[in-house]
């Protein structure tokens, strides 16, 4: 057989997925490793998605780089966020969830050699995105428990040629929501060292007060280095669907429009068409959908205190990290990875979680990721199993 791609021997299988299809091959077990919604989408999407599926010109193919319809949408909503008149045609993009968004971006933007910064722990596909594109990560790391950078190593890794900096916010896996000062700084560097911001903001609407999520692309004078990668996932509860898009000045946007129309000819469009009705939503829709994951968020971290684990208090998404350290420094589990406790757990207690290292790329393994956008009865339901492990403390 001809060789295949040289690049993707490099590339591991994705952790979840393992732990995901752990969870799912023992019958009764709770995945707390894969964040996926189980709200429900807003009713007016769905409504709207039934009309779209009772026929008209929406079942063919879209306009290559998204609904003109939907483009409005994301072009007026965001256009005050951002604080400038975004032009629907030449500044948005829509596809095929944020993932394929990142992909696009690194397609636009990466030449064979180029170096990306990426702060760790980072969602799995930066580096990925960027390495399939040539160009090679420098990791910026977001400490623990704070997840807090050093400015110096920041500017160290512009130094070393950085081209583009990815920043997650707010971030998964950690929680850790970018102050505004934060943004100004790196995006201050971006300037001096004539690099791009890509900002990742899928969990935008999911920010628990008092922290507010700042847009890097509304900063003075960020507008212009600055792509918005964004997903209507998590806002309106619909992770199949596969909507995302971006934000970018004409030019950048024009390179990610062709990345895109190669990659897949568009973005499913009657679901384009029905999405749109999220839009008319007003601000009680985004208050009740922080409130219920703030909830979400009491259950778990309220029962982990209740076991006596250690956490990063999250400020803004639906996943928390917990240390595991009181657990490895046990004789049963002594020399284990993170990998195998994760695995144990799974067997032991019929709980899935993610292990932290595959999101660091430093040499972290105390740490463990935990998603709370199941329902309430579900993280209940784990949080008492999580006691059981108290006899092993
Ligand atoms: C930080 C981050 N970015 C991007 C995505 C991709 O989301 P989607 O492709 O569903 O839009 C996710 C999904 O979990 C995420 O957590």
């Amino acid at each position: 057989m001809p060789e295949l791609n040289r690049r993707l021997e490099q590339i591991t299988d994705s952790v979840i997925g393992h732990m995901t299809a752990l969870c799912d091959a023992l019958p009764g077990s709770i995945n707390l490793a894969q964040g996926c919604p189980e709200h429900d989408p807003p009713k007016a999407i769905l409504d709207a998605l039934v009309k779209e599926a009772a026929g008209g010109p929406q079942h063919q193919y879209a306009v290559l780089c998204g609904s003109p319809n939907l483009r409005r949408c994301i072009a007026d909503k965001y256009s005050p966020l951002i604080g400038k008149a975004l032009d629907p045609e030449e500044e948005v993009v829509v596809t095929c969830g944020g993932t394929e968004a990142m992909m696009a971006i690194m397609m636009a933007i990466c030449n064979e050699g180029d170096k990306v910064i990426i702060f760790s722990p980072f969602y799995e596909c930066y580096g990925t995105d960027a390495f399939l594109n040539g160009a090679e990560p420098i990791y910026v790391p977001l400490v623990p428990p704070a997840y807090e950078f050093d400015p110096a190593v920041l500017e160290d890794a512009f130094k070393q040629g950085g081209k583009a900096i990815v920043v997650c916010n707010p971030n998964n896996p950690s929680g850790k929501v970018f102050t505004r000062e934060e943004l100004l700084l790196i995006e201050e560097l971006a300037a001096k060292y004539d690099a791009f911001v890509i900002t990742d903001e899928p969990y935008e609407h999911i920010v628990y007060a008092p922290y507010e999520h700042v847009r890097a692309a509304s900063l003075p004078g960020a507008y212009e280095r600055t792509i918005t990668c964004n997903s209507l996932s998590k806002t309106f509860s619909i992770t199949g669907w596969r909507i995302g898009f971006v934000i970018a000045p004409p030019k950048i946007a024009e390179a990610i429009k062709l990345a895109h129309v190669f990659l897949t000819v568009g973005t499913a469009s009657p679901l384009q068409e029905a999405a749109c009705a999220g839009f008319s939503l007003g601000q009680e829709y985004y208050d009740e959908l922080v409130a219920d994951y703030a909830a979400n968020r009491e259950i778990i971290c309220g029962g982990l205190d209740e076991i006596g684990l250690t956490y990063t208090l999250p400020k803004g998404g639906f996943f928390v990290m917990v240390d595991i350290t009181p657990f490895l420094e046990k004789p049963m589990f002594k020399g284990w990875s993170d990998l195998q406790f994760c695995e144990w757990l799974v067997d032991e207690i019929g709980v899935g979680a993610t292990p932290g290292s595959c999101f660091f790329a430093e040499p972290v393994n105390n740490l463990i990721r935990l998603q709370f956008a199941s329902n309430a009865a579900t993280l209940h339901e784990a949080i008492e199993r999580f006691k059981r492990l108290k006899a092993y403390l």
